[in-house]
């Protein structure tokens, strides 16, 4: 059995989706509710039982780094001012149950340049990818089941596996779209045939989508060291796992479980917002008398 410990989170991304909220913020630090994006996503991944997370960061993302820091100005106001249950949640923040290391992506030369980049920091293992404006929202169980499951399995059968989603015929251009291969006898989706970054709709090979979630043997990045980039001057991550396929490399494909929110649209994080106030009941009491005067 192989341990499967490295997750990494890239956040280099300049978010320019959500400008002008992200001209001074990190689109990662954006909140649903009072929380921020990469909140979710960290407890995501220590929920999967991950023991490393390594963040692909830019010089102006440091306040992910703050925010998972302890913060001793603060701790000392709150327990002044005798908050205690904010206290308490203030200071869980920064004793998470996982070690955070983080490395600068200098160049913004795509997602699979900034996985590139972590190389060194996870050496031999094999690793996951973790989207940060990716939010999974469950009604039963937790978020980060689907990606638990994903390292059980890798951690059985040694085989790399990506989370995939269903999408609208409009959206997508937007992702990575991916064809399974059929009469797969596998326990999950099935195994990947190949997988296409933002196609249009006629050359689409199916209506699922990566979400986000990826999990890699440790050659994947044999493979994606040799991605040439694109005409953006990008290196796709989906290029080097479509190269990787085409290898005979084993890829399963582990159906999402859960809604997702693309947190890099405005819309979409609006939606994230509402499907977690929903949970409470007091927000959802006020959310309804608020729609009904609409
Ligand atoms: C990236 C990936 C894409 C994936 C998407 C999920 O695209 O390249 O394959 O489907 O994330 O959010 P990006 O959102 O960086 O354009």
């Amino acid at each position: 059995m192989t341990k499967l410990n490295k997750a990494i989170i890239p956040v280099a991304g300049l978010g320019t989706r959500m400008l002008p909220a992200t001209k001074a913020i990190p689109k990662e630090m954006l909140p649903v509710l009072n929380k921020p994006i990469i909140q979710y996503i960290v407890e995501e991944v220590i929920y999967a039982g991950f023991k490393e997370i390594i963040l692909v960061s830019h010089s102006s993302k440091y306040s992910i780094e703050n925010h998972f820091d302890k913060s001793f100005e603060l701790e000392a106001t709150l327990e002044k001012r005798v908050k205690r249950g904010m206290l308490k949640e203030i200071r869980a923040i920064s004793r998470l149950n996982i070690s955070m290391q983080s490395i600068r992506q200098g160049e913004a030369k795509g997602l699979g340049h900034a996985i590139l980049c972590a190389k060194k920091l996870i050496g031999k293992e094999p690793f996951a990818v973790i989207l940060p404006d990716m939010l999974i929202s469950k009604n039963k169980g937790n978020a980060g089941d689907s990606l638990k499951e994903m390292k059980k399995n890798f951690e059985i059968n040694e085989t790399s596996s990506l989370l995939l989603g269903k999408v609208k015929k409009t959206d997508i251009s937007k992702y990575g779209i991916a064809k399974i291969r059929e009469n797969s006898k596998s326990p999950e989706l099935g195994f990947i045939e190949k997988i296409i970054e933002k196609p249009s709709i006629k050359k689409a090979p199916s209506d699922l989508y990566a979400v986000g979630r990826y999990i890699f043997t440790n050659d994947f990045f044999k493979y994606l060291s040799k991605v040439k980039p694109d005409k953006s001057n990008e290196i796709q991550l989906t290029d080097a796992i479509d190269f990787f396929i085409k290898d005979n490399k084993k890829v399963y494909a582990f159906p999402l479980d859960g809604k997702i929110f693309d947190c890099g649209e405005n819309i979409q994080l609006i939606l994230a917002n509402l499907e977690f106030a929903m949970k409470d009941p007091l927000m959802r009491s006020h959310i309804k008398n608020y729609l009904k005067k609409k």
